[in-house]
């Protein structure tokens, strides 16, 4: 007997039940998703990020930050990303909307950073800590982003950029540690992860 037109018939099937319920129903309920205007009158959310941050974007991306991080919070019941304090309520698809591509992330061997930008506001923090993470959290298993930086003797006064380090890190006397324009965007990028405006959508 000739199977060809049922197997045919059953990918068929298989494949447009698929596209059906995984692209053109999110696609149908949600092409139409526009930033929300604030209650109180203000700003509209989510905006587009600034151009430093948006460089410092691609930095995050090119350095593979995405393999040991995620920027998703999950629903109370579904995990317990609230309770950790990653963010005081779940990320919705308007969170989204200028992520592109987005960098939702799938391993957590580092915190969830969605809303590092809130809980995380300093800058000296965020350079030492890529530094050298362990010396900001000892035990830490994340790299050194030490190519971000650079060790260079100071020239008249010391820099406007320079880390402020603690004293027992031993910079050689006369010496700076500067960030690059690189270290600077994926900081400013760091502090702009900030998703914590409430949504109706996300009580
Ligand atoms: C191999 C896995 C790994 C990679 C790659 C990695 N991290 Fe991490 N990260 C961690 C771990 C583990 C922690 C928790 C310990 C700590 O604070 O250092 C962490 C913590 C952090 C924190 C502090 C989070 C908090 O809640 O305090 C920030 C910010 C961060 N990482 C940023 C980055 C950035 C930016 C990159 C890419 C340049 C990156 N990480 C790459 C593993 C990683």
């Amino acid at each position: 007997m000739n199977h060809g037109p049922t197997i045919f018939l059953g990918v068929l099937l298989t494949f447009a039940s698929a596209w059906l319920g995984l692209v053109f129903a999110p696609y149908s309920q949600l092409n139409k998703l526009k930033p929300a205007a604030s209650d109180t009158g203000g700003d509209v959310y989510p905006k587009p990020l600034s151009g430093l941050a948006a460089k410092g974007r691609a930095i995050y991306q090119s350095n593979g930050c995405t393999y040991c991080h995620t920027q998703q919070i999950r629903p109370e019941g579904f995990g317990v990303d609230i309770d950790r304090g990653w963010g005081p309520r779940r990320s919705v698809p308007r969170d989204y909307l200028y992520d592109n591509p987005h960098l939702l992330g799938s391993m957590r061997t580092g915190p969830d950073l969605f809303n590092i930008g809130s809980r995380q506001p300093s800058s000296n923090w965020h350079h030492l800590h890529l530094y050298d993470p362990q010396v900001v959290s000892p035990g830490s298993t994340m790299p050194r982003f030490r190519f971000l930086y650079e060790t260079r003797k100071i020239v008249g006064a010391k820099s406007r950029k320079a880390l402020d380090t603690p004293p027992d890190w031993n910079v050689p006397a006369g010496y700076e540690i500067v960030p690059t324009e690189d270290a600077l965007a994926l900081v400013a990028y760091l502090k702009a992860l900030d998703h914590t405006t409430p949504l109706p959508e996300a009580e």
